[in-house]
């Protein structure tokens, strides 16, 4: 039986991509989902999987710096697939604290390879992926996109470990033939997506007539991706990606970030015109709009050129951005009790600690 080691599986990414691999895949197989259930991790992404497909899947507490855990797991439930999810992975947060980032971004993907090296010896019949960021390549110019030969130029503690970790898997592909991928997205966006990322973040804002923080000038180019997207290019890498290559993932949707702060004023108000949600006191959604002290270092413009997955894999975004905001505005509306829990958690602690804004 194939048995995947999903690591972070608990998080935003993680938890649509096992969604997706029992029911949009239909694997039939097993999924172990390692996670520290750090701030980001939630078990509430995936109560409703941990029920249905009970005995295919498991749910292990744990750090992927932790070696022996790793070995211990991959070796217990024979694992033959690894899709390394796990990271700290909010920008802002590396630049407040890059510790936690050196420590899961670098070291935790280490030890992986390491078990998966050892474990696997010279097996050409398992692959590990690595699924990582746009952010590694920088920043563009008002033209261009990022092509999976781009090189790599990282500005934030966040990226500079993405990249040390990508550099890691490149090399045990290089050095011990590990039969490794690599996936190089761009931003991601969709259910259960934490609350400090920009589009929950101003949904949710929004809704209870909060400001929508802007930083600088809003004129930073994004290429939003709706996450299923992104889990079904995962799925195709991790099945029929050839060994050793990089792949880049992304929206074909360039978008100014005050246009995706616009976007989501037009969508709530669809869904809840300002004039039935007493938290505004008479304003427009888009009256919420702050623009606030830049990012530190902050990256002007990112763009994917996706050419390669779409020729060899055949690989391309399904949704448009408003459809796919649509949806997420949806599902946070449908999901009241799953924002509360979020919000009163130890995020809610950090924010009040680390923003004053
Ligand atoms: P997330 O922060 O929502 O989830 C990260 C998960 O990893 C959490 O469940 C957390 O508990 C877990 N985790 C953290 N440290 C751990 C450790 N030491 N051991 C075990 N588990 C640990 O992140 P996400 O947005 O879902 O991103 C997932 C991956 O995708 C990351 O590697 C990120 O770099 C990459 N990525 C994200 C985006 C995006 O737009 N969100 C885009 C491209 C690539
Ligand atoms: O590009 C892929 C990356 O996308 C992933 O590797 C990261 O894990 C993921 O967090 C995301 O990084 P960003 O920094 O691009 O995402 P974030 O949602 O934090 O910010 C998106 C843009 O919006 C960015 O230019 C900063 C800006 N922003 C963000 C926040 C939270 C604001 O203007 N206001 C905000 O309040």
């Amino acid at each position: 039986m194939k048995t995947i080691l999903v690591t972070g599986g608990a998080g935003f990414i993680g938890s649509n991509f096992i969604r997706y691999v029992f029911e949009k895949a239909k694997f039939k197989g097993r999924v172990v989902n390692l996670d520290k259930l750090t701030y980001a991790g939630n078990m509430e992404n995936l109560a409703d999987i941990q029920k249905k497909y009970k005995g295919r899947y498991t749910f292990v507490k744990g750090d992927i710096c932790d070696y022996k855990t790793v070995f211990e797991l991959m070796k217990k439930y024979a694992v033959t697939e690894v899709a390394h999810f796990a990271a700290e992975s909010h920008v802002d947060r590396s630049i407040f604290g890059p510790k936690d980032f050196i420590e899961t971004n670098i070291h935790g993907t280490f030890s992986l390879l390491e078990a998966s090296r050892t474990l696997w010896a010279g097996r050409k019949d398992v692959r590990f992926h690595h699924v990582s960021t746009d952010e590694v390549y920088g920043s563009l110019g008002k033209t261009g996109k990022f092509k999976e030969t781009t090189p790599y130029d990282p500005h934030s503690p966040y990226s500079a470990s993405k990249a040390s970790s990508d550099h890691l898997v490149r090399a045990y592909s290089d050095t011990y033939g590990l039969p490794v991928t690599i996936s190089n997205c761009s931003n991601n966006y969709g259910p259960y997506h934490f609350p400090e990322k920009l589009i929950p973040l101003a949904i949710l804002n929004a809704l209870e007539g909060k400001p929508l923080p802007v930083y600088g000038d809003g004129l930073q180019v994004r290429d939003w991706l709706y996450v299923e997207d992104h889990c079904a290019a995962i799925w195709r890498i991790l099945n029929k990606g050839r060994c050793g290559e990089t792949y880049n993932v992304g929206g074909n949707c360039e978008m100014y970030n005050i246009d995706v702060v616009k976007g989501i004023c037009r969508a709530l108000e669809r869904a809840v015109p300002a004039r039935h949600n007493k938290a505004l006191e008479g304003k427009n959604y888009v009256d919420l709009i702050t623009y606030v002290k830049d990012r530190a270092g902050h990256d002007r413009r990112y763009a994917i050129d996706f050419s390669k997955i779409k020729r060899e894999l055949g690989w391309q975004p399904s949704l448009r951005f408003a459809e796919g905001l649509a949806k997420t505005v949806d599902w946070y509306l449908a999901n009241p009790e799953w924002v509360k829990n979020v919000k009163s958690g130890a995020y809610k602690n950090w924010i009040k600690k680390n923003y004053t804004r």
